[in-house]
C-alpha cells in the first residue's frame, strides 16, 4: 500500500484504501467486487453525476433512482424503502455537496431489507453525521479529488472499505486486471496541476473553464470525463490506477485538510449570515445531528441561467451541478434509464440551484462579493 492510501486510511481510522485514476473508477471497483451483474438494481438519487451511474451500467445493472429531501439534496428516506426489491444489491448513499444524508433512517431500512450501503463522499471529505464521519457507515465508500472536489490532485478517486471479504476482493481486482496511465497522461495531468495552483483563482475560474472543456474536446489535456464516457458503455482502459504524480499531491493535500476543512466551515458560515442580512435563506439542515464540510453553498435562485451568464462576465465565481437529474445536460437519459418526471424535486433542483464556492482560495472578500452579486437576482418562487 502506497503512502497516500496509508494516510487516506488512516484519517478513517481504517485498515486499508485504494487509490484510483478517477473516484467512479473506486465506485466500479467497489461494485465489482461486491459481485453486481446483469439482472441486479442499484438505488441511488435522482441528482447525481451520469460518471457515477457508469460504473453500475458497466457492470449491466439497473440503476434505480429515488428522488432527493428538497433541503439537504439527498436521497428521500421516506421513498427509499418503495424502491427496493428483491434483485437490489446496493444502496448508493450520496452525501450531497456536504449534507450527509440521513444514516440512521437509511441504515434502518437497509439493514432491514439485508441491503448493504456504499456511500459516495466525492463531496463530503470531512462530514460528519452524529459525530461520525462519513465514509464509516457503509460496507465501503468513495472519494474524488478532482478538480472541484473537497482537495483535489487533479483527477483521482479513493476507495475505503468497511469488510474484511471484500477488501480482499478489491485487491484481489487491482493486482490482475487494472492498467497504468500512459507518460503522457501523468506528464499533462503534472502540468495541469501546476497551471491550476498558478493561475485559478474565484475571478478566472470561469474563464479557465471555459477554455479546459475546450482543450478537453480536442483531447490536449486530460480531462475529467472524455465524450466516451457519456454512453454507458465502458472504454477499454477505464479501470486504472493512480499515478504517483496524483498521489504526492493527494499526500500534500492531506497535510492541510484539517485547515481546509475549518476554512469551509467558516466560509460556508459566512454565506449563512449574509445572505441573512439580505433577507435571503440560509441552509437549512439539522445542526443538532449534522456537521457538513460542505464542497460548495448551494442555493435556490431566481434566473439561473442568467445569473450564470452575467457571473461569467462579471469574473464571479458560480458553479451549476447538476443541471439535470444525472449531470451533465448532455446526459442521454434514455440511456441510463431516467424517464424525465420521475424525480421532481431533483429536477426542481438542478432548474434552480447554483453553488458558491467554498474552497481554500475564497476568503471573506470574495464570499461578500458573491453574496452583493447573488442578491441582485430574486430567489425562486
Ligand atoms: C456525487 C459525485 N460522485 C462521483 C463523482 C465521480 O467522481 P470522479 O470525477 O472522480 O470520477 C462525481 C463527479 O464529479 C460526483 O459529483
Amino acid at each position: 500500500m502506497g503512502k497516500y492510501e496509508e494516510q487516506f486510511a488512516e484519517w478513517f481510522g481504517g485498515e486499508r484504501s485504494f487509490a484510483f485514476w478517477k473516484g467512479r473508477v473506486a465506485l466500479y471497483a467497489i461494485l465489482k467486487a461486491m459481485g453486481i451483474a446483469p439482472g441486479d438494481e442499484v438505488i441511488l438519487p435522482g441528482y447525481t453525476c451520469v460518471m457515477d451511474v457508469n460504473p453500475v451500467k458497466y457492470l449491466g445493472a439497473k440503476p434505480i433512482y429515488v428522488d432527493i429531501e428538497p433541503n439537504t439534496f439527498n436521497i428521500n428516506p421516506e421513498l427509499l424503502e418503495e424502491k427496493i426489491t428483491d434483485k437490489t444489491k446496493v444502496i448508493l448513499a450520496q452525501h450531497t455537496y456536504g449534507y450527509t444524508c440521513d444514516m440512521d433512517v437509511i441504515m434502518e431500512i437497509a439493514a432491514q431489507r439485508s441491503v448493504p450501503i456504499v456511500e459516495d463522499c466525492c463531496l463530503a471529505f470531512g462530514s460528519k453525521y452524529k459525530g461520525k464521519l462519513a465514509g464509516t457507515f457503509g460496507k465501503a465508500a468513495y472519494f474524488s479529488s478532482q478538480w472541484n472536489k473537497p482537495f483535489t490532485t487533479g483527477i483521482g478517486g479513493m476507495a475505503i472499505v468497511n469488510d474484511q471479504n471484500l477488501l480482499q476482493k478489491i485487491e484481489e481486482l487491482c493486482s490482475s486486471g487494472m492498467c497504468r496511465p500512459s507518460f503522457k497522461e501523468v506528464a499533462m495531468l503534472a502540468a495541469q496541476l501546476m497551471v491550476y495552483r498558478a493561475f485559478v483563482y474565484p475571478r478566472t475560474t470561469a474563464m479557465i473553464q471555459t477554455v479546459f472543456r475546450f482543450l478537453t474536446s480536442k483531447g490536449a489535456v486530460v480531462g475529467s470525463s472524455s465524450t466516451a464516457e457519456f454512453k454507458p458503455i465502458m472504454a477499454e482502459d477505464f479501470f486504472k490506477a493512480m499515478s504517483s504524480v496524483q498521489a504526492c499531491s493527494g499526500l500534500s493535500q492531506l497535510k492541510k485538510i484539517k485547515k481546509n476543512i475549518s476554512h469551509r466551515k467558516k466560509m460556508a458560515d459566512l454565506y449563512d449570515e449574509m445572505l441573512q442580512e439580505k433577507g435571503w435563506p440560509a441552509r437549512s439542515y439539522d445542526r443538532s445531528i449534522m456537521e457538513p464540510v460542505m464542497v460548495r453553498y448551494p442555493l435556490r435562485i431566481g434566473q439561473k441561467e442568467k445569473a450564470l451568464a452575467d457571473a461569467a462576465r462579471a469574473g464571479v465565481e458560480l458553479g451549476s451541478w447538476f443541471e439535470c437529474p444525472l449531470h451533465p445536460i448532455e446526459t442521454p437519459l434514455k440511456m441510463y434509464d431516467y424517464t424525465p418526471g420521475l424525480c421532481r424535486e431533483a429536477e426542481k433542483a438542478s432548474r434552480e440551484v447554483i453553488n458558491l464556492p467554498l474552497h481554500p482560495r475564497t476568503n471573506e472578500k470574495t464570499i461578500q462579493r458573491t453574496v452583493e452579486f447573488i442578491t441582485h437576482f430574486a430567489p425562486p418562487d
